[in-house]
């Protein structure tokens, strides 16, 4: 249990000792800093509860938390509002306790499997901004899950399944008739081919297959044909879209490692596929399939739906799967191999319409049972000054390579460490680049849409991610020259810096509650950056190399090793790398 748990819990029972039953305790952190550090608020809630007087009851009840050790400065405010500081003797206990162990603030959950759908790159096609923003809050999101306790699986879900492939694959036939791939008499191993295309090639083909779909019948019918090749497994076609595969995969997987992400699970669209004749078969059986003009639906409207709900199409009138067809297959797939307790869907809120269209057509036939909670987690975008989604110059997408690099030019800027040689400097300030970029995409909250400004989110000051790199490797440089003194405990603080900090050490669980409640990361990005500063204005105020009082320098060291540790994972949880200098 916490440590801020366990005060609410002990409070709970000095209330009761007062002769109250509360059931959930409404404690929180004093925005009246005059009257007290913390704020409760029980008596009013007690007084209907109980037809007593507020004030009354708040009396009661402070007579009886006078007695109680942890606590200082009780008093009432206005009709009945307690306010208490925590004394000195806790404030030890709290950093004491976590410096023991640092997890020691933070509440476990009961066990819980949670398959995490994030990342949903395409092969073949430039990662934009919207795979980046997925790549980071559905990382961030699984590390605080896997933090908490719960038993969490990363699926990259890439788009490796459907027509643009097959498009691709055409553009590559007209580009190089004579490739074995495309030789039905071809006898040999395909896997020796050397394919004369390399990732970058593969990009540029992407849009002007689809264009050239767009333009020409015939073009389109052939590309359709391929596509059905490839679903078919047919040798040739299909192997050259494996090796497509593999050329592409081996890229996206670079970028999701420079980005700090990994999936547990690396499945395409197309592995999910292996799963439809089960899942036709189960629409099939189940009787809600509708014929209507050649295709295949799915009506999913209910009576209350205030905004039309379109049937989901399961197979197109030209026999082919769609979008949501994938989605459903995945969904029996993960249920079959992993019967997970929740899906997370970490994915652009401009798809709503989609997740919900296929959670109602998984819940008409029981895909998943009724308790199996599926959840879109809906993010806004990023965008330029201009308020659209963030663009080249020339007004293409913003490929994240590109984006990465943008943010790497300032950062580097920014590394004036004279000691440091030119490759490690590269090597820095492409952390610090990642760093940057993805506090700043961490910060608002997940549905919020917000501009990129590289110079802002590059900033060695104010809330960014170099800020926060900065003061945490201060902090361990500043541990790294006292290792000769013996860091125990902490028994002496001198003022209302301290203070600060081990309020913000104690509130911990607030900010990873909100976080998990509203599977969004600003609570925590912001609890970040509010316990650093909170340092920062304690290191700025005493020089504790220098201290002469033994004790003191003692306390404030055991008091660094607390939040240095504490930023270290917290930053892990963003999925931010600290470099081990800048
Ligand atoms: N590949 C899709 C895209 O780029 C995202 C996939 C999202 N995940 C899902 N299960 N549909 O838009």
């Amino acid at each position: 249990m916490s440590i801020l748990k366990e005060l609410e819990m002990e409070l709970k029972k000095i209330i009761k000792e007062a002769g109250y039953e509360v059931e959930n305790l409404s404690l929180e952190p004093s925005n009246r800093r005059d009257l007290g550090e913390y704020q409760l608020n029980d008596a009013m809630q007690l007084a209907k509860k109980y037809k007593e007087n507020p004030r009354t009851i708040a009396e009661k009840i402070v007579k009886e938390l006078e007695k109680y050790k942890k606590l200082a400065d009780v008093n009432i405010a206005g009709p009945g509002f307690i306010n208490f500081s925590l004394s000195e003797d806790y404030t030890y206990e709290i950093v004491n306790k976590m410096h023991e162990d640092i997890f020691s603030n933070i509440d476990k959950k009961d066990s819980k499997k949670i398959i995490i759908d994030y990342g949903g790159a395409n092969v073949a096609k430039t990662l934009h901004v919207g795979h980046l923003r997925s790549a980071n809050i559905g990382e961030a999101l699984k590390r605080l899950a896997k933090l908490v306790g719960y038993n969490v699986i990363g699926d990259a879900h890439l788009g490796d399944y459907g027509r643009p492939l097959g498009f691709v694959i055409k553009e590559i036939k007209d580009m190089y008739p004579k490739l074995p791939y495309f030789d039905e008499n071809y006898k040999g191993e395909f896997s020796k081919i050397e394919l004369p295309i390399s990732n970058e090639d593969l990009e540029k083909l992407y849009p002007l297959a689809s264009q050239k779909a767009k333009e020409n019948e015939e073009y389109l019918e052939e590309g359709r044909i391929i596509t059905a090749k490839i679903q078919n497994h047919e040798r040739g076609y299909y192997d050259l879209w494996k090796k497509i595969v593999d050329i592409s995969k081996k890229e996206i997987q670079k970028i999701y490692n420079d980005l700090n992400v990994n999936f547990e699970i690396w499945n395409g669209e197309s592995d999910e596929m292996e799963y439809f004749e089960k899942l036709k078969e189960i629409y099939e059986k189940s009787g809600v399939l509708k014929e209507s003009a050649g295709a295949k639906i799915i009506e999913i409207a209910k009576e209350d739906d205030k905004a039309p709900m379109p049937p989901l199409l399961f197979i197109k009138s030209n026999g082919s799967a769609s979008y949501e067809t994938t989605d459903l297959a995945t969904i029996l797939e993960r249920k079959i191999n992993y019967n997970p307790d929740e899906i997370w869907y970490v994915v652009d809120a401009r798809q709503s319409l989609h997740f919900e269209q296929i959670f109602r057509a998984a819940r008409k036939v029981n895909l998943v049972d009724e308790n199996v909670n599926l959840e879109h987690i809906g993010f806004g975008t990023m965008n330029g000054k201009d308020g659209k989604p963030f663009k080249t110059r020339d007004g293409g997408v913003m490929n994240l390579n590109h984006l990465i690099d943008l943010v790497y030019q300032e950062t580097y800027k920014k590394i004036t460490n004279e000691s440091i040689a030119e490759d490690e400097k590269k090597d820095i300030a492409k952390k610090v680049a990642i760093a940057a970029l993805k506090y700043a995409d961490l910060l608002p909250f997940r549905e919020t849409d917000y501009i990129f400004e590289v110079e802002k989110f590059s900033d060695l000051e104010g809330k960014t991610g170099p800020y926060l790199l900065y003061s945490t490797i201060r902090m361990n440089s500043l541990l790294e020259k006292s290792k000769d003194i013996k860091i125990r405990k902490a028994n002496k603080f001198k003022g209302k810096e301290e203070k600060e900090i081990i309020l913000n050490l104690l509130n911990l669980p607030l900010s990873i509650e909100k976080s998990l409640a509203t599977k969004s990361l600003n609570e925590i990005a912001e609890y970040i950056y509010k316990l650093t500063s909170s340092y920062n204005t304690f290191y700025a105020e005493n020089k504790i190399l220098t201290e002469k009082d033994k004790e003191l320098q003692e306390s404030w060291l055991v008091l660094t090793e607390v939040v240095y540790k504490l930023n270290n994972i917290l930053l892990d949880v963003l999925g931010i790398t600290i470099p081990e200098k800048m």
